[in-house]
């Protein structure tokens, strides 16, 4: 009785590990391409570093182009399709159009993985691999990345308006925004992280540092020298005022020290319940990284299509 009693949890231990590895049929799985495609991971690494080595920004994009990706109709590659005649995607949303990059580097990586193992790989994995491997190639977290999600046949641009947050959106409008897509306040202080990489336009911060009260002056002065209080809206401006092209934990020393660049940053410290959080990731990097990872995770599991539903697209850009 003692035995079967110590048995029977270490069974059911393995088979929950087997099934997160090699997953259930209409689940995400580690080894889904093993043998359908085994060379996915070094071609997705292979390209993306390529892209990073010509512009180190391509890195922050393709990490953005996964948010974006995920937060409208779940992790599915509906940003990428191409507008049409008689086809609306989510290209032209207000949070994507002009903002969003990186759909050249997707498209690169589909060619190649089309030529390694045809009509087999996702575009929406080849989107969540290509953002793991950007994080990592600049400096952050290595995980695994769970696979199996398949493309959407449909887009939402009504979705892509309304779902995802914008730069002046208050700590409670984060929290709810993120909750929809089942996110907890610590995804999103975590996955906020993600703003120690990349690049912002002056019209989406210029509210901040000209009318905000709790903004560090000499940070504020400096922004405003190239985001005038009117015109110039395209101009660009680091969101990390510290290490820009590095992933590491100095978005949170911004926060702490009211640099935040968007009004929605710096609500993450701002005496209310994520100041905890944020001073805790400003000190210490490695606890940032490894909660990091398991955010991501989540981001990526928002419902998937899996099993017979949505398709492999053959082009990214538009349904087969
Ligand atoms: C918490 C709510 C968030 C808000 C309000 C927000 C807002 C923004 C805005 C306004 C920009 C600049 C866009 C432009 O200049 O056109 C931006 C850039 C960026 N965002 Fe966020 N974001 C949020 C969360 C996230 C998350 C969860 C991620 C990824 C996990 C992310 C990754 C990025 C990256 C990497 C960039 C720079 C992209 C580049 O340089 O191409 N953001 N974000």
């Amino acid at each position: 009785m003692a035995l079967m009693s110590y048995r029977l949890p270490t069974f059911l231990v393995l088979c929950l590990l087997f099934s997160y590895v090699h997953g259930q049929p209409g689940q995400l799985a580690l080894t889904f391409y093993q043998n359908s495609c085994p060379n996915l991971q070094t071609i997705v690494r292979s390209v993306v570093s390529q892209a990073i080595a010509n512009e180190t920004r391509m890195a922050a994009s393709l990490l953005r182009l996964f948010f974006h990706d995920c937060f409208v109709q779940g992790c599915d590659a509906s940003i990428l399709l191409d507008d049409t005649p008689t086809f609306t995607g989510e290209k032209t949303a207000a949070p994507n159009a002009n903002s969003v990059r990186g759909y050249e580097v997707i498209d690169a990586i589909k060619t190649q993985v089309e030529a390694s193992c045809r009509a087999t790989v996702s575009c929406a994995d080849i989107v969540a691999l290509a953002a793991r491997d950007s994080v990592n190639l600049v400096g952050g977290p290595m995980w695994n990345v769970t696979l199996g999600r398949r493309d959407a046949k449909t887009a939402s641009l009504s979705s892509a308006n309304s779902d995802l947050p914008g730069p002046s959106s208050s700590l409670s409008t984060l929290i709810s925004m993120f909750a929809a897509k089942g996110l907890s306040a610590q995804d999103m202080t975590v996955l906020s992280g993600a703003h120690t990489i990349g690049q912002s336009r002056c019209l989406l911060f210029r509210n901040r540092i000209y009318n905000d009260q709790n903004i560090n002056t000499s940070f504020a002065a400096l922004r405003q020298q190239t985001c005038p209080q009117s015109g110039s809206d395209s101009n660009p401006a680091p969101i990390d005022v510290q290490s820009p092209n590095s992933f590491d934990n100095a978005y949170y020393v911004d926060l702490v020290t009211k640099q935040g660049l968007f009004h929605s940053d710096q609500e993450l410290f701002n005496g209310g319940s994520q100041d905890n959080l944020v001073t805790k990731y400003s000190t210490d990097a490695a606890a940032f990284f490894s909660d990091f990872a398991i955010s991501m995770a989540k981001l990526g599991a928002i419902t998937p299509l899996t099993g017979k539903k949505g398709e492999i697209r053959s082009n990214c850009r538009m349904v087969n």
